[in-house]
């Protein structure tokens, strides 16, 4: 279903967007990804194969987004999982850094859902992500949750505004991604231990259980408007 058709994935040098390159590759697609650092894109370029071309684009910067899919034309589904994020206390996050989060992962998939969905074709489809501090709150995700929440209204209401062209949400919950490289090895393993056990499924996430997710979005041509949580029963426990 996949095949020969144009995927674009913004946030593919890494994690859940890298795994769903490789999978929608897998599938028979092409597919463009797009990120910051030409480091972390030429890396993925090297394991991805000629299957893959990138380009780099930073989120926050709407006339980069808005050039980026001129240079990119027609395609047939676009998937958003580029963002950069943090949590923290309430009252002691700057205002500034708060305003960072929503420029980073809300203005970021705003700009691209906005620039990307002209140029997508027929029976295509827009997956955006958000993330499981929108639906269990949790000490120190306050703005994140507040981030994750806003995705998931927009692109709901873009199921619907959009249409024909499907829009889907997926909600990640704890995954082991380098998203967490920068904190302390000892801390973030405490944390997963953590959170493993408090886990109906006794384990993190994988990259790969949210880019199955991914490609089933894509080629469900029954799916829109829905928040697709995957995150080892994370809500319940
Ligand atoms: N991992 C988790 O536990 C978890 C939990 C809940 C939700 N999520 C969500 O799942 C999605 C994917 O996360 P991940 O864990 O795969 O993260 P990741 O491994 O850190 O990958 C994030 C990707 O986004 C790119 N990126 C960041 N800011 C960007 C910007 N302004 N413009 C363009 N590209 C940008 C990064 O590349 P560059 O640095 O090259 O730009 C990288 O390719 C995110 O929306 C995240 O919030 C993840």
């Amino acid at each position: 279903m996949l095949q020969d058709k144009k995927v674009v994935i913004i946030g593919g040098s890494s994690g859940i967007g890298f795994e769903s390159a490789k999978q929608v590759i897998a599938e028979g697609a092409k597919v463009i990804i797009a990120s910051r650092s030409e480091g972390k894109l030429q890396n993925a370029i090297e394991q991805l194969g000629d299957k893959a071309t990138a380009f780099t684009l930073d989120t926050t910067q709407e006339q980069q987004v808005q050039s980026f899919f001129e240079k990119v034309g027609k395609f047939n589904h676009l998937v958003v999982s580029a963002a950069e994020t943090s949590g923290g206390s309430f009252l002691q996050t700057d205002t500034a850094h708060a305003r960072q989060l929503f420029e980073n992962k809300f203005w970021g998939q705003y700009y691209a859902a906005k620039y990307g969905a002209p140029k997508i074709l027929p029976h295509g489809s827009i997956t955006l992500f958000s993330g499981v501090v929108a639906y269990k709150s949790m000490v120190g995700s306050s703005i994140l949750g507040a981030v994750n929440a806003a995705i998931s209204n927009l692109g709901q209401t873009l199921a619907l505004e959009l249409a024909p062209i499907r829009v889907n949400i997926v909600s990640p919950g704890i995954i082991d991604t380098p998203s967490r490289s920068k904190m302390p090895e000892e801390d973030r393993n405490q944390f997963y231990a953590t959170v493993r056990n408090k886990l109906p499924v006794k384990r993190i996430g994988r990259a790969e259980d949210v880019a199955q997710s991914v490609l089933y979005l894509l080629q469900n041509s029954f799916v829109t408007g829905t928040v697709l949580h995957v995150e080892g029963g994370h809500i319940l426990a």
